[in-house]
Formats: structure tokens, sequence, C-alpha cells
């Protein structure tokens, strides 16, 4: 059985899974309340709450069990907010080191695409990923379960940053992607159209359709209240749509079988209707959370004891 810690941003997570994949505990505690009021997580002030959270949801996550039944630890290591992800590092070392546990280190982006590895359907690789979350936009060819190659990436905003950036311009709060997707819902989504940037290869640009919003919507001026629906559909419509259509190109210029989305924006019901072919991360398992590191420490390397007390966490990838 594998505990699994994350604490990279704004959600204190823990889990238990078995080394077959199943999820035994997934507790997830977001702290996104606690920075709505300032527009975006503030790094220090998810720090300090990561602190307080991290001992009881592990205490939650493992419930009745105890550490006697858990034979790894495994936490993200990077990347994400520096001071956020070394509380989990930390804690996570301090719990294998009692124990004499052997450690697992795991890559954010590696947890994302294990999401896809749980049971009760695991995928099983080669596929092509689309992971699009809040910090990252990533085109993966996937070849083995803790192999892939990236084919592109964004040059400015995340999917999910788009979204984020979208919703604070129509007044709905953080994070901001959820309330796009139900707004967007009641509007039509031709009633505004917004530019979708085309960069070369395979690359992805959200800067351009976040400006566009904003142009459009400090014109509307009194009239934005009752034309936030629209809005809302057409920029969702706008950055679905580049998604589709790289993830397609993609798609076709490796000669993938198979496609899967993952990460928070692999949530958006418009998406999901998009790529009805693909197979999308199970909706719990699309956000920030520990279950998809614990899946990704079955195929990564565990640290035996006690080598990874030196072990840092790192904000950037590469
Ligand atoms: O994967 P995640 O929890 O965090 C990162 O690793 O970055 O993704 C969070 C992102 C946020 O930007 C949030 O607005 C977006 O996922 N998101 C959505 C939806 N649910 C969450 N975006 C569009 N539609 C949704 N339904
Ligand atoms: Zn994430």
């Amino acid at each position: 059985m594998i505990l699994a810690l994350e604490t990279s941003c704004d959600e204190t997570a823990a889990a238990l899974v078995t080394n077959a994949g199943e999820i035994l505990a997934n507790v997830v505690a977001s702290q996104a309340d606690l920075h709505a009021r300032y527009g975006g997580v503030v790094p220090e002030v998810a720090s300090r709450r990561h602190l307080e959270l991290v001992m009881p949801v592990v205490r939650e996550a493992l419930g009745e069990r105890t550490l006697d039944d858990v034979d790894r630890v495994a936490v993200t290591r990077g990347p994400g907010l520096i001071g956020a992800l070394l509380v989990g590092l930390q804690a996570a070392k301090v719990i294998a080191w009692a124990r004499r546990l052997p450690f697992v280190p795991v890559d954010h982006l590696h947890g994302h695409i294990a999401s896809l590895y749980l049971q009760p359907e695991p995928l099983e690789p080669p596929f092509l990923c689309l992971l699009a979350s809040g910090g990252h936009t990533l085109l993966l060819d996937v070849q083995e379960h803790a192999r892939y190659r990236v084919l592109g990436t964004t040059l400015d905003d995340a999917a999910g940053e788009a979204f984020d950036k979208g919703a604070r311009l129509l007044g709905l709060g953080y994070p901001g992607g959820a309330a796009i997707d139900r707004l967007a819902g009641e509007g039509d989504p031709d009633a505004f159209s917004f530019p979708v940037a085309r960069v070369p290869g395979l690359d992805f640009s959200f800067s351009g359709v976040k400006t566009a919003l904003l142009y459009v919507a400090r014109d509307l001026d009194g009239e934005l209240d009752r034309r936030r629906a629209d809005l809302a559909a057409g920029y969702q419509r706008a950055i679905v749509r580049a998604l589709v259509e790289r993830t397609t190109e993609a798609a076709e210029a490796i000669g993938a079988e198979k496609v899967a989305v993952v990460g928070g924006v692999a949530a958006n019901s418009a998406l999901r209707a998009a790529l009805a072919g693909a197979t999308f991360a199970p909706l719990a398992l699309c956000t920030d959370n520990a279950a998809m590191i614990g899946s990704a420490a079955r195929f990564a390397e565990a640290v035996p004891y006690p080598r990874y007390l030196g072990l840092d966490a790192y904000a950037s990838s590469g």
C-alpha cells in the first residue's frame, strides 16, 4: 500500500493507493476559499495552510488503518510553488523515515498522467495525452507508464489560467474554470466570436483570447451583466476549440490510436463533449489530488531508507 501526499499548489491532499491501482482513500482539502479574495493563489498563504492541514489530511486518509499498513510513501517533488511543495516533501520524509520506509518522489505532471492508470478502468500506454491544468498545457506522447515525450506546450498562459483570468474579468471569482463552464451552459456560444491564435508546430497560445475578452467586456460596459453567459460561452468555445484542434493534429502527427485528457481543465463539459472519443480522467481526479501521485509512484523508482532525507523540491521542470 502506498501513502501519497500532494501539496504543490492550493490543495492539501493525501491518498492510499494499492500496488494494483485501487484507491482506498483520497482526501483533498482545497484552500480555494482562502485565496479567493486575493483573486489567485498567494504562495506564502498556501504554505502556511498546508502546514496546518497536512497531518490532519494524512490522518483522515489513513482512517482506521495505521502506518503499519503502509509500505511506501510517495510525494510530489515538483513542479509547483516551492514553499508549498516543501511542506508536503518534509512531511512525507518524516513519515517514511520514522517507519524506515522507502520513499517515492513523484513529478506532478507524471501524477496527472497517472490519474489514467487507476482502477476500475486503467488506460494502457501508448496514447497521446493532453494535460491541461492551471499551470500547464502540454501535448504528450506517452510511450510507457512512466516514459513520455513533450510534443507541444503553451507559449504563454496555461489553458486553466486562461479560464481563471477570463472568469475574473467576468466577475466570477477564483478559481473560475468551473464557473465559466456552468455559466456557458446558459449562453449562446455564437453571440461573440473570439480569435484563437495559431502558433507554429503543436504549441498553444492563450494570451490573445484573454485580451480579446478584455476588450469586448470593456466595450460592453453597462451591458456586461446581461451578456455574461454569452461571453462565457464564446470564450469557452475559443479555448476548447484550440485544445481540440491541436490535440487532433498531434494525434495525426504521431499516429496515436488512443487520446486521453487529464488535469483540471479535463473537467470541462464542453471539452469532454468535443473530444467524445477520448479517455478523460475521472472527474474527481482531474484537479489536483494525491491518488494520482500514488498511482504514478507505482511506476517510479523508490529511494531506499534513509537516502531520501537530502532530497529537495523543484519549482519548475527541466
Ligand atoms: O490540475 P489543477 O487542479 O491544478 C494545476 O495543476 O494547475 O487545475 C486547476 C485548473 C484551474 O485553472 C481551474 O479553473 C481549471 O483547472 N478547471 C476548469 C474546470 N474545473 C477546473 N477549467 C475549465 N472547466 C472546468 N470545469
Ligand atoms: Zn495539477
